[in-house]
């Protein structure tokens, strides 16, 4: 069976190329991380389908990079409609795909897919000029030209919100795109395709490869005729990956998550920090720029624990079609796993648990229990490595040059999050920060007009705005000369 049914959505598992579906001969298995419940098989993409997708892709490219911005913002707006008028179907697929809640897939996440879509094709038509300029008499004028085909691989904990955040700009610009979803999220993704078909996407313009990152994922980003390489998922397949373009020279943007600090100042609002600390619970703390490590100064420290604890413990860990679940399982068991191993190598280390350090009996299945350290060793894996699950770090500090050193003391520089009383001393502290983004006093504020990345190896490039442009885009420029002129 090709289609399957998830929670009354009917779903293609086969891949989609050139506006058909395609099966392959192998298959995966896909459940829910929910309570482990099988979704379906789903089509195992290798080679050949890469291939397939990439040749659609350079075919259709042509005639939609003719389109120009406002005839392909036409169509991207469609898109954007009938994402809306399918909130309710993407976010229980979503939810019943990757675990998140089902209250934010409806009323963040799902209007924000829509919104990734309007905003790139408005920025395309609006806001994509550079004041032409002279040079000698000559007039430079610049452009930004579409590149070519786009391979786009995404991670799985935001599927459909993390890809269209890069389908939208990459179409906006003029690429035409091969997308390859995460192997234990396909299904948002494959109804998204349907979606493009509908709104009258020309074929071939966006394609859907399934299947897992060593073999579909590697035959993509190997293929000669992609123009750009866009990732975000961990720095191990980032460093593959770099390797597999370098052959090509195809220019590649990257997100690679981190270990952010959530800074606490000691004239800081202790309830807002508080607030803001539990909140890196979020998605079960499968979020890349989540601040995993609390840094505390230590003369609030234990009045901070203390409502920390008293306010984390409040956190309702369940199903997460639950209206009032706060935070629901991890993606897999691999990923389970994963989480269980960082956790019980620091403790045979002797590092203090303050909270949780186990799994959720109660729940079983893939529900860890909201997790804190104390006081970490310094340099410790638990401390340095991106768990990227509900395991958070508090340390202290005693004055603001050494809590500056330990926020920076990682190979990450994705975010950071800074609570403070006084404005001169929050901006002073964030100025000497390591960051893509620091939210000051908030946390989470993402305008799709600013740039957003990381430093160090939490990445390589910027996407919003004109960012994402520069990246999908051939930027040129174009010196006319004011002699030479025959009419
Ligand atoms: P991953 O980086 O291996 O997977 C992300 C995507 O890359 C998936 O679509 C996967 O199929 C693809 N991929 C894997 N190997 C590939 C290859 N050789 N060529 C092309 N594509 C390939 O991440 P994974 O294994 O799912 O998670 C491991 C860790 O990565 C997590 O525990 C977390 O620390 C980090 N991560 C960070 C994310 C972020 O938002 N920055 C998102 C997901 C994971
Ligand atoms: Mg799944």
């Amino acid at each position: 069976m090709s289609t399957i049914e998830v929670a009354g959505a009917k779903v293609d598992t086969r891949h989609w190329i050139n506006g058909e579906r395609v099966g392959s001969v192998e298959t995966f298995t896909n459940t829910s991380p929910i309570d482990g419940t099988f979704l379906g098989e789903i089509s195992r993409g290798g080679q050949a389908e890469a291939e397939a997708a990439v040749a659609a892709a350079k075919t259709a490219f042509p005639a939609w990079a003719a389109l120009g911005p406002k005839g392909r913002g036409e169509i991207l707006h469609r898109i954007a409609d009938l994402v809306e008028a399918n909130i309710e179907t993407l976010a229980m697929l979503e939810t019943m795909d990757n675990g998140s809640l089902l209250r934010s897939h409806r009323r963040g996440v799902m209007p924000r897919v829509a919104l990734n879509m309007r905003f790139f094709a408005d920025w395309a038509i609006n806001e994509l000029h550079h004041e032409a300029f002279e040079t000698r008499g000559h007039t430079n004028n610049i452009s930004w030209d579409p590149s070519g085909v786009a391979a786009l691989i995404t991670p799985w904990n935001a599927p459909l919100m993390l890809a269209t955040w890069k389908i939208g700009p990459a179409l906006a610009a003029g690429d035409t795109v091969v997308l390859k979803p995460a192997e234990w999220t396909p299904l948002s993704a494959s109804f998204f395709a349907d979606l493009t078909k509908q709104a009258g996407l020309p074929d071939g313009v966006f394609n859907v490869i399934q299947g897992f990152g060593r073999e579909v994922g590697a035959a993509l980003v190997a293929n000669p005729d992609l123009s750009r390489i866009s990732f975000t998922g961990s720095v191990p397949t980032a460093k593959v990956i770099a390797r597999s373009a370098a052959e090509n020279l195809t220019p590649v943007s990257f997100e690679l998550g981190g270990k952010s600090p959530c800074i606490v100042l000691e004239d800081a609002d202790l309830d807002l920090a508080v607030t803001l600390a539990v909140e890196q619970y979020d998605n079960a703390g499968q979020v890349c720029l989540s601040g995993t490590r609390i840094l505390v100064h230590e003369n609030i420290a234990d009045a901070f624990a203390e409502k920390f604890r008293e306010k984390a413990l409040q956190i309702k860990q369940g199903d997460p079609r639950d209206e009032a679940t706060d935070i629901g399982p991890q993606i897999h068991q691999v990923h389970f796993d994963r989480i269980k191993g960082f956790v019980d190598r620091a403790k045979a280390e002797g590092q203090d648990f303050v909270m949780g350090g186990e799994p959720n009996e109660e729940l079983g299945g893939l529900y860890f229990k909201p997790t804190l350290v104390k006081n970490p060793t310094p340099g410790s894996e638990i401390v340095t490595a991106e768990v990227f699950g509900p395991v958070l770090c508090m340390q202290t500090f005693a004055s603001d040059e050494e809590a500056v050193a330990m926020a920076n003391g990682t190979e990450f520089g994705l975010a950071a999050i800074l609570v403070s009383g006084n404005r001169e001393r929050a901006s002073k502290v964030s100025k000497q920060l390591v960051a893509g983004t620091i939210w000051v006093n908030c946390f989470f504020v993402r305008d799709l007009k600013a740039p957003f990345g990381g430093s160090r190896k939490s990445g390589i490039g910027r996407e919003g705005g004109t960012w994402s442009f520069d990246f999908y885009a051939d930027v040129k420029n174009t010196v006319v000369s004011p002699t030479g002129w025959k009419e």
